[in-house]
């Protein structure tokens, strides 16, 4: 059993990629492993915490004592996640959720042609965003930014626009690693650097985080 020094907390957690079919056989998606959700659903649920994650196809095993939900596209992470949220006290969004899928998908495998192909795509609906807009009192979002630009200034705009207590800054270079370097903003406070580390050590540092902002944010919602 786990060591507990602070009440459970009711964590959902969005992980990996998800797949946008083109056709049966053919998809858009993101590089993502999932590795950073997988870890910080293990060091919740380590810490005593009732972890649901909600995976995109990863090639990862589910840690002990977490519940999991299996997902494909953004579609279906959204409507697992609107059925989870009001059971859950914090929401981490760590998954790569593709901001685009086809407008009309081909029913059967699309066959070669001479001609170029043209695609259209329409946007997905943003998760982190509308389980924000959603949230009840007490609840917790925090949310993931990749950034390889204006990196700071970026994830800066996606805590204000996305009404999140937090926001955790990467990099591409942490994709698919084992190792990664983030920087974490609680909003209303100052940026702090982790340095580079293991992701489950970062992990462990989120879940205490997590604890923090929380435990600032009574009632529990039940
Ligand atoms: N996110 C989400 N649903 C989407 C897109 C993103 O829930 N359709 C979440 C991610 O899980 C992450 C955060 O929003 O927690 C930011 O994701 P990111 O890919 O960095 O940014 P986007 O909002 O997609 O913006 P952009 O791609 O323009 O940087």
């Amino acid at each position: 059993m786990p060591a507990r020094s602070v009440a459970p907390l009711r964590i959902l957690i969005t992980a990996g990629p998800t797949r946008e079919y083109i056709d049966p056989v053919r998809y858009i998606s993101n590089d993502s492993s999932g590795k950073m959700g997988f870890a910080i659903a293990t060091a919740a649920a380590k810490a005593g915490h009732i972890v649901t994650i909600i995976a995109g196809p990863v090639a990862l095993s589910t840690p002990p004592g977490v519940r999991r939900i299996d997902v494909i596209s953004a579609a279906d992470m959204l409507r697992a996640c609107q059925r989870e949220w009001r059971r859950h006290d914090v929401l981490i969004a760590s998954a790569a959720v593709a901001d685009y899928t086809p407008a009309t998908p081909f029913r059967t495998k699309k066959k070669k042609t001479a001609a170029d192909l043209v695609l259209r795509l329409k946007s997905t609906p943003d998760i982190l965003a509308t389980l924000s807009a959603a949230k009840k009192p007490g609840q917790t979002v925090i949310g993931f930014a990749l950034e390889d630009r204006n990196v700071r200034k970026n994830a800066e705009g996606k805590l204000a626009k996305k009404g999140l207590d937090a926001i955790v800054l990467n990099r591409p270079t942490a994709i698919g690693a084992d190792h990664s370097q983030i920087e974490i903003l609680v909003r209303g406070e100052a940026w702090r650097t982790l340095a580079p580390a293991d992701k489950s050590r970062h992990a462990a540092k989120l879940v205490r985080l997590v604890q923090r902002i929380s435990a600032a944010r009574r009632p529990r919602v039940r």
